[in-house]
């Protein structure tokens, strides 16, 4: 062995970074302090409940050489498996909610392994539901070991042997309060256990989402029905054999968006690179802060990596898409049409006209497009300069050659009481915004309008 190598990646699982949040908490009363889970190999903390529950699997005898390993896992957890399997070479198959990102799929198929994806909006007890697939495929796959990290004890025991020991060594012990997203459930309870033990005063809060039953059946001790949200790795819709609640002293609720745009802050303005729940980490240890009289040490496990969710989180067009984005584009078309003062001297053309007329109204009016209305002034087309110059230059059109020869697909069509940013890819993808009210049309909304109300308001 080299000197100051590890005999395996799975080895080099552990010893992550503490560090401190510097502009996130500047305006908190709390100092915040965060656990880089994704410096682990496999860029999650179930790098380690992963290793650790199979090592105990092959000493409790439940997974034996050849065997098959199968989890249901929303993908970490799959990572973290799939490493140790690959070292110790035993196969893999996982079970997967369609919600989870692509990249982590492609992630776990890249190891060799095989996934099989299932819905999500589908009850626990649903034969379709990654619990009741996972249950199946390992009664009829022989030598196989179901690890189920929901209800196999050893997740938690992970965080209590390695996770927290680690922490309370690296701190001295030198914190408040003790936070994490909580799924399983099993970082919370190792974690807390542990830092119970070796620290009386210690709080410890779980971060829960809007949607799950967590936080509720820690309050009441009922059972409530779960809603669907977006958020990976946080939230269940059952409460798994990991919790132990006595551990547990409160939770904070956050919901996607908060939590989105929260992972992204994350990214701007420290630098860390982190999955959604790291957000929502953020989020509620900020929300619990607010409510302190006094300066407390809060000390928060962040999950998992930024870079599984490249395509959702961190992409402009899906966060938009899902209405994510809080950005100056949350005003309503009519109010953008007041503010720049628009006047509506609009020019339309009927069905009936021809490519001659066109050209003279654009001509005599020095406007490049044209909205055509039918009889009934519905909106049946659109025709603009750019899209006659070469037809007409060509030969291809004649001035007496009916209008709609001559119509551009490039318009969307949008009432005025909608948002900007209903608009706002219109614009990006270089479409006329054609603007109604009650299906009347009544001004073209054009980048120059939107760069002027943005430049009014200060925002350029
Ligand atoms: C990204 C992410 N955050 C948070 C959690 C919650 O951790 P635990 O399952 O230990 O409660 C998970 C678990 O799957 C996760 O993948």
């Amino acid at each position: 062995m080299m000197k100051g190598s590890k005999a395996n990646v799975v080895e080099a699982i552990g010893n992550t970074p503490i560090v401190k949040l510097n502009s996130l908490a500047k305006d908190s009363i709390c100092d915040i302090y965060v656990k880089l889970e994704f410096m682990n190999p496999g860029g999650s903390t179930k790098d380690r409940i992963g290793a650790y529950m199979l090592d105990q699997a092959v000493i409790d005898g439940d997974l034996k050489p050849g065997g098959t390993i199968i989890e249901g896992t929303s993908g970490n957890t799959g990572v973290g498996l799939a490493m140790w399997a690959a070292v110790h070479k035993y196969k893999c198959i996982f079970v997967l909610a369609d919600k989870q990102s692509q990249e982590k799929i492609d992630n776990l198929r890249a190891f060799g392994a095989k996934v099989v994806v299932c819905p999500t909006n589908v009850e626990p007890d649903d034969p379709r539901s990654y619990y009741s697939v996972s249950k199946r495929l390992a009664q009829t796959i022989p030598n196989s070991f179901y690890v189920n990290q929901y209800d196999n004890l050893h997740n938690r025991n992970t965080h209590y042997t390695w996770t927290a020991p680690e922490m309370f060594e690296q701190t001295q012990g030198d914190f408040d309060v003790f936070m994490a997203g909580v799924g399983t459930g099993g970082t919370i309870t190792g974690c807390g256990k542990y830092f119970k033990e070796k620290m009386p005063n210690v709080e410890i809060v779980g971060i829960d989402c809007e949607g799950s039953i967590i936080a509720h059946y820690k309050k009441t001790g009922e059972i409530c029905e779960a809603k669907s949200y977006v958020l990976e790795g946080v939230g269940e819709d059952f409460i798994p054999e990991n919790y132990d609640f006595d551990v547990i002293d409160d939770f904070e609720v956050v919901g996607d968006k908060e939590s989105f745009l929260m992972t992204r802050r994350l990214l701007k303005e420290e630098g860390i690179y982190a999955g959604g729940s790291a957000g929502a980490a953020i989020c509620g240890a900020l929300k619990y802060a607010a409510k302190q009289t006094k300066k407390k040490k809060i000390l928060i496990l962040l999950h998992d990596s930024g870079n599984r969710y490249a395509s959702k989180i961190y992409n402009d067009d899906w966060m938009s898409d899902n209405g994510y984005l809080d950005s100056s584009f949350n005003v309503q078309i009519k109010d953008v049409l007041n503010d720049i003062g628009k006047k509506s001297d609009l020019h339309t053309i009927t069905d009936s006209a021809t490519i001659g007329e066109a050209i003279n109204i654009m001509d005599s009016k020095g406007i490049s497009q044209l909205p055509v209305l039918n009889s009934q002034e519905e909106i049946v087309g659109l025709v603009t300069e750019k899209n006659l110059v070469k037809p007409v230059l060509m030969g291809e059109f004649q001035k007496d050659d009916n209008i709609s020869l001559a119509f551009s697909n490039k318009y969307r069509v949008v009432d005025k009481n909608l948002l900007l940013e209903s608009v706002g890819e219109a614009l990006l993808q270089k479409e006329v915004a054609l603007i109604t009210d009650n299906g009347k049309l009544t001004d073209i909304l054009t980048e120059i309008d939107v760069l002027q109300y943005f430049s009014k308001k200060g925002h350029v």
